[in-house]
């Protein structure tokens, strides 16, 4: 147990966007174990309602420029972490890493992710995939779409996607910027492969090429089959048509199995789960993960905070809740339902290539312009256009 000095109060300001539903129950799972290996710190939660951080991410940028950082906050392993260094906002947490032994307990890769110039900048609570397609069993049925049959391409997909409309249900539920922008990553991934997706983002190349193209066709079609009100919902009701059967399909992270399994709903019975049709064999990956930021006014209660995230207890008891699987390398697939379990084969198994929406493979900067991009093509539907500005955005957002 980790005590206080007397100059500091036993708060601690965990800051998050995980303010309701299944991830709030995510969240409450993890701060279970934190009251009980930390009996006498007191969490206060200091969470931003937007899924994806789409509102919490402004809010702590107000924050940290008025000096007023929360004690701890979560952040996405990759380069939205890298913002954060580069700017000196975060405190290199090495120390606390060969104390507590965390650099036997992460895989490698994962540190990777965290690391820069050696210093290693904040601890991972989970890994999430987002390149999965969430069905409802029984819209698929009544519409002669074998819930056991997982499409093996987009072209196969979009037969099923026109049967379905033919039956008078939204064949794809969708929300807001950032879910399209989500939905676009995974189109890219299962056009290009994990190779040219991974370069898009990391030698900033292959923005121009036909396939980049066939994957925006490819993107607009999908449109074609989304509910009107997208442009007003957030993830969670976007899938809670899904859940509710008032569609069919919605393409999001893996976050989705809690929301089913908080409602009470069974996989493979109520709904199914499979990779985005091309994608297969590509883990489309993200992580939260938490910090120490330059200025947090409870730094050892923060830290306290810090090691229920990186602990075994803490990892099972959030990420069972989370539908992620943990970032420490064990997992006793027992402990995890039958989704996480599939989730885990694909993490071990196939090429991870890093998220775009959730900030594993862009600055938050380059993030922001896409989105904007997206969310206008949302209204235009101007191929052409949305493809110049790719272009133009992954040279204006180069190093
Ligand atoms: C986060 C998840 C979260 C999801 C929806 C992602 O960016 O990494 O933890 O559940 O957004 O809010």
């Amino acid at each position: 147990m980790i005590g206080c000095s007397s100059k500091e109060s036993n708060d601690v300001e965990v800051f998050t966007w995980w303010a309701s539903g299944s991830e709030k129950s995510g969240l409450d799972a993890l701060v279970k174990v934190f009251d009980e290996q930390h009996p006498s710190l007191n969490f206060v939660n200091g969470s931003v309602l937007g899924g994806a951080g789409s509102n919490a991410r402004d809010v702590l940028a107000s924050r940290m420029a008025a000096h007023n950082p929360p004690d701890t906050f979560q952040v996405h392993a990759g380069m939205e972490l890298a913002d954060y260094i580069k700017a000196g906002q975060v405190q290199d947490l090495a120390a606390m890493y060969t104390e507590n032994g965390w650099r036997d307990v992460f895989p490698a890769r994962l540190l990777e992710l965290l690391t820069v110039d050696g210093k290693i900048y904040s601890v991972p609570s989970n890994v999430h995939r987002a390149n999965v397609v969430w069905a409802n069993t029984d819209v698929l049925t009544r519409a002669g779409v074998d819930p056991k049959h997982q499409p093996a391409n987009l072209d196969e997909w979009f037969g099923d996607l026109d049967r379905i409309k033919a039956t008078g249900v939204t064949p794809l539920a969708m929300g807001k910027d950032w879910t399209q922008v989500h939905l676009l990553e995974t189109v890219l991934l299962a056009r290009l492969g994990p190779a040219a997706y991974t370069a898009l983002f990391d030698k900033r190349e292959g923005w121009d090429s036909p396939q980049v193209s066939g994957a925006i066709g490819d993107f607009a079609r999908l449109l074609t089959y989304t509910n009107a009100d997208s442009q007003f919902l957030d993830w969670s009701d976007a899938l809670q048509q899904v859940i509710d059967g008032k569609a069919a399909y919605n393409v999001m992270g893996d976050w989705a199995d809690a929301a089913f399994r908080d409602q009470g709903k069974k996989f493979d019975v109520d709904y199914t789960a499979f990779p985005v049709p091309g994608s297969q064999g590509s883990f489309d990956f993200l992580a939260d993960s938490f910090t120490l930021p330059v200025g947090s006014k409870h730094e050892t209660a923060a830290k306290a905070w810090l090691t229920t995230v990186a602990s075994a207890e803490g990892q099972r008891a959030f990420n069972t809740a989370k539908g992620s699987i943990p970032a420490r390398t064990e997992m006793d697939a027992g402990d995890y339902p039958k989704y996480q379990q599939i989730a885990h084969e694909s993490y071990t198994n196939d090429v991870i290539v890093p998220s775009l929406a959730h900030g594993a493979a862009t600055s938050v900067r380059w993030l922001a312009d896409i989105t904007t991009a997206v969310r206008e093509f949302g209204t235009t539907h101007d191929v052409d256009k949305l493809r110049t500005t790719l272009v133009a955005g992954a040279t204006k957002n180069g190093p």
